[in-house]
């Protein structure tokens, strides 16, 4: 298994280009399920869960070429030969029940496994399966499967999610294109990655209003067409690096970065002294003078904080003058990566869905293991700011979601490297 080792070093410098967003391009693949014309992703992300997702579909009788080294992939579901997601491959992966609306939709049915336990929490799939209830289907639950039938197709219906659920708006905004009538999908998340699936099905003749609102109409139609996409920038990716600087100083320029993309980690990244400006190429950032400023997070749903860069966040707390509260409201369980940071010399305090992050002038380099994705890159960026190394172990979970890490991060200085099979 690979490590990362990385030298905490002076500051940084140089553009870092931002790939295709990992969680759009997860759920735009599986749109390729609700049309038998071909669908062609460009700007997508070289990653092993797209690689994931495209085995999942390959087992499901799609065709998934990935062309100019996995940057466009050109899909095709012409003939599905199973309508069954095997839980060999959902088990590694939980977006890949985004595959489940597709299905009913095109072919009335859809046999998928559940995702089963994840390392952030328990993360059940009811209101994905209230929603495609309300629209008609049958689920039953048989042998760690989802079973699922509309065999007279799906209708449209008013549905309100006790909860805006990214993958389920995606699940039931997918399933409710092919559907009789209007579906009126009530306290949908309004996530940029669902603005831009959208994008997507409206390319390939779907009838969508209301993306990026609470409220999402969706006019049913007879059949979709092939259409080319071009996948959103990724926000998590952008954020990430966006600490970068912040944590180890200088000033970088995130190619393709866009401030809407993020609102309210701009406006907690500012108010800690981190200056941000918009530039003809994207978001240009910089160090502040002296220690960041201690800030309280809480994560929400779009437009509020992103959960997935509360981990980021918290090792450049760990940095920051003053104490930092950090409030995790979207997952239980999302702070393993405070006891790494603590060996690193951070001073946490977790208690249920709350730390206090008090700021060390210094965090100091420490072998430690990263648990899930976005907590191995936190380990990273702290180790970029820590006196002496930091060997990042288990990075399996980083190339999940990050392309070149290590490639991204030395360009702009930083002294990173990959270690083979450690
Ligand atoms: C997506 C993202 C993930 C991000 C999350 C929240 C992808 C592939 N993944 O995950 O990176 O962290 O949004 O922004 O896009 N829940 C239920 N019942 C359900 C569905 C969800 O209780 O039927 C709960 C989950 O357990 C969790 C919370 O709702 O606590 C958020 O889940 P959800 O918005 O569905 O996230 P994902 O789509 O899984």
């Amino acid at each position: 298994m690979d490590a990362i080792l990385v030298r905490g070093n002076g500051p940084l410098k140089g553009a870092i280009p931002i790939a295709g967003a990992k969680n759009a391009c997860l759920t735009l693949m599986p749109a390729t399920l609700l049309s038998d014309e071909p669908l062609t992703l460009t700007n997508a992300p070289r990653l092993s869960d797209i690689k994931t997702m495209t085995q999942l579909l390959q087992s499901l009788g799609a065709e998934v070429t990935s062309l100019q080294g996995g940057q466009v992939l050109a899909m095709s579901s012409h003939d599905l030969t199973t309508l069954t997601a095997d839980y060999e491959i959902v088990r590694k992966m939980r977006a890949s029940n985004l595959v489940l609306g597709p299905l009913l939709a095109r072919a009335g049915r859809a046999i998928v496994s559940l995702p089963g336990g994840c390392a952030i929490g328990a993360r059940p799939m009811d209101i994905h399966i209230s929603g495609l209830e309300a629209l008609g289907a049958v689920i039953e639950l048989k042998d760690g499967y989802l079973h699922a039938d509309a065999p007279r197709g799906l209708k449209g219906a008013v549905i309100e999610q006790r909860f805006a659920s990214v993958g389920a708006t995606e699940n039931i905004v997918m399933a409710a294109t092919l559907a009789k009538g209007t579906t009126v999908l009530k306290n949908a998340a309004r996530e940029p990655e669902i603005v831009d699936l959208v994008k997507c099905l409206r390319a390939m003749g779907a009838q969508i209003e209301g993306e990026g609102t609470g409220t999402i109409t969706i006019e049913g139609v007879d059949r979709l067409h092939g259409a080319t996409h071009q996948v959103v920038s990724d926000r998590i990716e952008l954020g990430t690096y966006m600490i970068a600087p912040a944590i180890a100083g200088g000033e970088v320029e995130l190619l393709g970065g866009r401030r809407d993309l993020l609102p309210s980690f701009c406006d907690k990244l500012e108010a800690a002294g981190v200056h941000i400006e918009e530039t003809a190429k994207g978001l240009r950032v910089a160090h502040a003078t002296g220690r960041v400023q201690a800030v309280d997070v809480k994560t929400e749903v779009f437009p509020g904080f992103p959960t997935d860069l509360q981990a980021q966040m918290m090792a450049l707390l760990c940095t920051a003058h003053g104490t930092s509260t950090l409030e995790e409201t979207i997952f239980e369980n999302r702070f393993m990566h405070a006891p790494e940071l603590m060996r690193m010399g951070a001073k946490i305090d977790v208690h249920g869905g709350h730390a206090t992050v008090t700021g060390v002038e210094r965090l100091k380099g420490a072998p430690v293991m990263a648990t899930d994705l976005r907590a191995s890159v936190s380990l990273i960026l702290a180790g970029l700011a820590a006196e002496g190394e930091t060997l990042v172990r288990r990075v399996y979970h980083l190339d999940r979601g990050y392309e070149r890490v290590e490639e991204k991060l030395s360009a702009v200085g930083a002294r990173i490297e990959r270690i083979k099979g450690e």
